[in-house]
């Protein structure tokens, strides 16, 4: 059994949608980042380099109106203002601290990604003492992108203003669904009208990128709904169109239901069936006149552009800001406290506030990018050849082996 929805259809026992993490976000996994090679970072911060890739920034805004019962991320829905007000005070200090390291001192950010949890539940004013927070600390002029994620229900319109004359230039939106039962089986705190309010408000501040979030899979999907929810898209015309496939990791609320009800298969369709709704969207978006950006995204036109990611698979330097917010300096992985009080007291204390590291060989590089790249569909071996000075193939043949 693979669905909730007994009326509908699509039953099958192929591949059921079992526990765990499948999104590949990084290599080597998260895993096999330690505590001990935390000063591997501390050795790279302590440099300048001669040549140093792109810069961008993120920085994780972890509160929710409430959790969705599908969602992995850290987010809190129990913070008051008295402690938003400390963690934003935290991120300044945090960002200002990054910037006066000798790796770090008078580089120019290409890009900063503001992601969540929900960075449109702050308010207007929280949001604009945020990017004056990252000004202060970064210079800014050579910023080709700024991404803001919002969830459709904390939108007015003197957040979208605020957000639009602070420059953002991509904004994600987090639809998910359009239907409105669907909506509230999966505990999203927005309504179906929110989308199309949120939606009316952003088009008209005029955005040069909007993206919007869906979800194959959702608790309750069914054939007819989905195809609904991806003509409603359309109808939108968004300039950028992601699409995921619903993952139960060990941390959603969805597994904690099926561990009491001692259920082994989640409550959603089977993976034949994700990949098969995914593939029919990608395939009308296709027949709109949209192109395949990659595994999971579609994009309006070829002047389209999501600059984070590719900076990021291709090698970039990310500066990583927040609770658990985890990023990459010239070649080591480092990720932050990912409890709330132990990051904002390391940082009222002064520190860094950085929990495990990993410090990647050559190959690992190079392998990386290959793992990242492979998500775009697309790999061209002669880039590998001419950064690494490797074939890939031989490369990947060798295995992860320390160089
Ligand atoms: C940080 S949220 C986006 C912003 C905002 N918090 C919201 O939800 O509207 C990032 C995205 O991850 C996706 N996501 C979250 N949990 C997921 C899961 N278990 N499986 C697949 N995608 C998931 C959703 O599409 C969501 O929009
Ligand atoms: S999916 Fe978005 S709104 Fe829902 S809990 Fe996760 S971060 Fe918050």
């Amino acid at each position: 059994m693979s669905i909730v929805d007994p009326q509908h259809s699509t039953t099958t026992t192929a591949a059921p949608t079992t526990a765990g993490n499948y999104f590949v976000a990084n290599y080597p996994p998260f895993s096999c980042w330690t505590g001990e090679q935390v000063s591997a970072v501390q050795e790279r911060l302590a440099h300048a380099a001669e040549t140093p890739p792109p810069l961008g920034i993120y920085v994780h805004l972890p509160f929710c109106r409430q959790r969705c019962d599908f969602c992995y991320y850290k987010v809190y829905t129990d913070k008051n203002a008295r402690e938003i007000a400390r963690y934003l005070d935290c991120v300044a200090a945090e960002l200002k601290r990054y910037a006066e390291q000798p790796y770090l001192a008078g580089r120019k950010p290409s890009f900063v990604y503001y992601g969540g949890g929900t960075p449109s539940y702050l308010s207007s004013d929280q949001i604009e003492k945020l990017f004056a927070a990252v000004r202060a600390a970064f210079p800014c002029d050579a910023v080709e992108e700024i991404t803001f994620e919002c969830e459709p229900g904390t939108l007015t319109e003197k957040k979208v203003a605020v957000l639009r004359s602070l420059g953002v230039t991509r904004v994600s939106l987090g639809v998910e669904h359009f239907d409105p039962e669907i909506l509230a089986l999966n505990n999203r705190a927005h309504r179906a009208v929110e989308i199309d309010r949120a939606w009316g408000m952003l088009r008209a501040a005029g955005f040069p990128q909007i993206n919007l979030d869906l979800i194959s899979g959702m608790v309750g999907e069914t054939d007819e709904r989905w195809r609904r929810t991806i003509e409603r898209t359309l109808e939108l015309h968004p300039d950028q169109i992601t699409i995921y496939q619903m993952e139960i990791p060990y941390n959603t609320t969805i597994y904690q239901r099926m561990k009491a009800g001692e259920a082994e298969v989640a409550p959603v369709a089977d993976w034949e069936t994700k990949r098969r709704w995914s593939e029919e969207a990608f395939q009308a978006l296709g027949r709109a006149g949209y192109l395949r950006g990659s595994a999971y995204t579609a994009l309006a036109s070829s002047e389209a552009r999501f600059l984070y990611r590719d900076a990021l698979w291709h090698g970039s330097d990310l500066v990583p800001i927040g609770v658990s917010s985890f990023g990459h300096l010239g070649g080591v992985h480092l990720q932050n406290e990912h409890r709330f009080e132990p990051y904002i007291e390391r940082v009222e204390k002064g520190e860094l506030p950085i929990h495990r590291a990993y410090q990647l060989s050559a190959d690992e590089r190079l392998i990386r990018e290959l793992v990242l790249q492979l998500k775009l569909g697309r790999v061209r071996a002669t880039a590998f050849q001419e950064k690494f000075g490797v074939d890939p193939a031989r490369a990947l043949r060798r295995g992860p082996a320390r160089a």
